[in-house]
């Protein structure tokens, strides 16, 4: 697997997938995502397979005061549990905490137990419910982690 930046030309290749990752009301519109990939502090990477196709993303955004935010996370189902997710995360978290991040909110759906598995193993703890947070209305949790100084690198 190969790990880069996001570039434009990976534009539609990355609302598909999250279309795919994600159902109806959770999944975001191709407006929604636009302005995600637009957004000043926006920070994106994918992961390739061998053949050059994007599998999976991630993509967060630096707001500064320390603050990073988490914005979606997704691996296409052929493709899990190989450690993508946890890599992309990573790779994020570092990229965050270079820019001066040293706090990371994230919101994942209630129901989404491999999320929240994924993220209590990096570090990540839930800070309270938002009811109906979702357009389908289903909750979500807000969780977050401090960054260490050793998850910064310089
Ligand atoms: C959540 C998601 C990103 C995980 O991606 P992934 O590449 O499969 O994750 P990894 O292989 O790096 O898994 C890392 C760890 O997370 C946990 N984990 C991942 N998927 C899990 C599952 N289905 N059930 C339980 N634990 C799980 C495990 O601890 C796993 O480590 P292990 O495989 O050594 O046991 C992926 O399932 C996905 O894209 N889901 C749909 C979109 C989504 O829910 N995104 C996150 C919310 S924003």
């Amino acid at each position: 697997m190969t790990y880069r930046d996001y570039q434009p030309a990976d534009f539609r290749r990355l609302c598909e997938i999250d279309r795919r990752c994600f159902p109806r009301g959770i999944a975001y519109t191709v407006t929604e995502m636009a302005a995600i990939l637009r957004r000043h502090g926006r920070l994106a990477m994918v992961a390739e397979n061998v053949r050059g196709v994007v599998v999976g993303f991630v993509a967060a955004h630096v707001l500064g005061q320390g603050r990073g935010h988490l914005v979606t996370l997704d691996v296409l189902r052929g493709y899990r549990r190989q450690g993508i997710g946890r890599e992309l995360l990573t790779r994020c978290e570092e990229r965050l905490g270079a820019a001066g991040v040293r706090r990371i909110r994230l919101e994942t759906a209630a129901s989404n137990r491999a999320a929240h598995v994924l993220y209590i193993s990096l570090g990540y703890t839930f800070v309270r419910m938002l009811p109906r947070y979702y357009p389908s209305g289903e909750d979500a949790w807000l969780m977050e982690k401090a960054l260490e100084p050793s998850d910064v690198r310089p």
